[in-house]
């Protein structure tokens, strides 16, 4: 799952203006900042409609803020470092009286290091990720405990939504803290999602997301994600999904990749190790040989669509031939593209108690090596496309450049020069290829 900063989207619902009194926030303002995986860009408009609601106006920029929420992200210490870094500047901010309040939010906020922290920077509220619906009373408004559930709706960008199906994990990989700041499991109803999904599309939403940490282990009364997935298929007009876990891929999930036309042809498998010794030391729960076939499903029901996965280098008791294993790994399944992560301790989980830490020079090495070789695949899978025409959908309008990106239905990212819309098709020759995009050319009668 990607993990940005991202910018304010719209929501599903107007706020909700009272008649008379004053909103208890009016003449205020709030700036919301995002960090982490999609699972907290959808909990940040769920916040953002809270202070919406209490009358606060929403600004960008921290200095123009009475009141500034940081939704965090716990997942490895850089992230953490980068919050800290964040709170400095707040902490100068407030010292020179140009802010009011600071909020931490977020898996930060569900770890005990918050506490810390909250001391460190003074900060004024902490919300972990099941009682982010205190800062409604924190801002002026009653509590909200209904954001407690994942039933609310979600997000509503002008063409493209998340749609998040599951909340939590049951998995308890070693080294992973997600299950601690996030919980177990809850699956959202299959009713409510497709209600979502089908008011999404009446307003205008062409691409649909469905989203949460496993999402194919979704389920509920003997379906499974791949029912859910055909469902949402026949409603939205185009759909992807993220993340999923091997463990719970199935292969007619797969096979509907490639045969149902509303699928984007892309596929996040995060493997992890290419070593079954060390997959087995993660608690991941599958064979690298049972990944490699669920790839040569992939491929073949979709041979042009694109591949990414997960990478973890040094997790505690990793060898030399365990990190032989992951690289024989990335050669055959040749990866479109890869998160490479070098292992990062993380308090309370198992494997920050496991001796046999690897050498930070070693654990370096075997990053490049990882990241060379799925770069090297990569680029050349990439060049196969150069010459070809395709049909592609704008994500992001042009920049100041004039340069926008877009995707095309095998999940190939394009930058190209086109006015059209983020949310509109064009067609476009493939002129250039690297490692991570594809650079094309509108054809002349390309838009529509
Ligand atoms: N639920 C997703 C993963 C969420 S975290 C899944 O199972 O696929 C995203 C990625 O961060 C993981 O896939 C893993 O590669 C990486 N990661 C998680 N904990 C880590 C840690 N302690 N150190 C380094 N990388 C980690
Ligand atoms: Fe973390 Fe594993 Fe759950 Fe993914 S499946 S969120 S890596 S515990
Ligand atoms: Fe996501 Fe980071 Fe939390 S990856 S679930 S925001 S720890």
């Amino acid at each position: 799952m990607s993990e940005t900063a991202s910018t304010p989207v719209q929501l599903t619902r107007k706020p909700h203006k009272p008649k008379s009194v004053p909103a208890p926030g009016a003449g205020k303002t709030a700036c919301i900042r995002t960090f982490g995986c999609q699972m907290n860009v959808h909990d940040s408009d769920r916040m953002r409609r809270m202070i919406l609601d209490a009358g606060y106006a929403e600004v960008p920029r921290y200095e123009d803020a009475d009141l500034v929420i940081l939704n965090t992200c716990y997942v490895r210490e850089n992230a953490v470092d980068r919050v800290r870094g964040h709170l400095g500047e707040l902490t100068r901010l407030r010292r020179e009286g140009r802010l009011k309040k600071v909020a931490l939010a977020g898996c930060i906020g569900a770890a005990e290091e918050s506490e810390t922290l909250r001391r460190q920077f003074g900060i004024d509220l902490v919300l972990g990720t099941h009682n982010t619906y205190e800062l409604a009373e924190f801002v002026g408004l009653p509590t909200m405990e209904e954001t407690y559930t994942p039933e609310l709706p979600g997000t509503e960008g002008d063409h493209s939504s998340f749609v998040t199906i599951m909340t939590g994990c049951n998995y308890q990989c070693s080294y992973c803290i997600v299950p601690t700041v996030r919980g177990r499991m809850v699956c959202r109803s299959k009713e409510s999602i497709l209600g979502e999904v089908d008011r999404l599309v009446a307003g205008g939403t062409g691409y649909v997301t469905l989203l949460g940490q496993t999402v194919d282990a979704w389920r509920q009364d003997g379906e499974r994600f791949c029912d859910l997935l055909e469902a949402v298929s026949e409603r939205a007009p185009r759909v992807w999904f993220t993340t999923s876990h091997p463990s719970n891929m199935e292969d007619r999930t797969l096979r509907a990749i490639g045969e149902r036309d509303t699928i984007v042809e892309r596929l996040h498998l995060p493997v992890q190790s290419g070593s079954d010794r060390m997959l087995k030391v993660m608690h991941r729960g599958y064979k690298a040989e049972r990944y490699r076939r669920k790839i040569e499903i992939f491929r073949e029901s979709a041979p042009e669509g694109t591949l990414s996965t997960d990478i973890i280098v040094g997790h505690p008791g990793e060898t030399e031939g365990d990190h032989e294993e992951t690289l024989r790994l990335v050669e055959d399944c040749a990866f479109d593209s890869a998160y490479v992560f070098k292992f990062s301790p993380r308090d309370g989980t198992e494997a920050a108690t496991l001796g046999e830490p690897v050498a930070p020079e070693v654990a370096q090495r075997r990053f490049v090596e990882v990241l060379r070789a799925v770069e090297g695949n990569a680029l050349s899978r990439n060049r196969r496309k150069v010459g070809g025409v395709e049909e592609v959908y704008v994500r992001h309008g042009a920049n100041e450049d004039g340069r926008a990106v877009g995707e095309t239905w095998t999940g190939h990212a394009v930058h190209l020069r086109t006015d059209a819309s983020p949310g509109e098709y064009v067609r476009a020759r493939i002129d250039s290829a690297g490692p991570h995009a594809l650079y094309g050319s509108v054809l002349p009668d390309g838009t529509g």
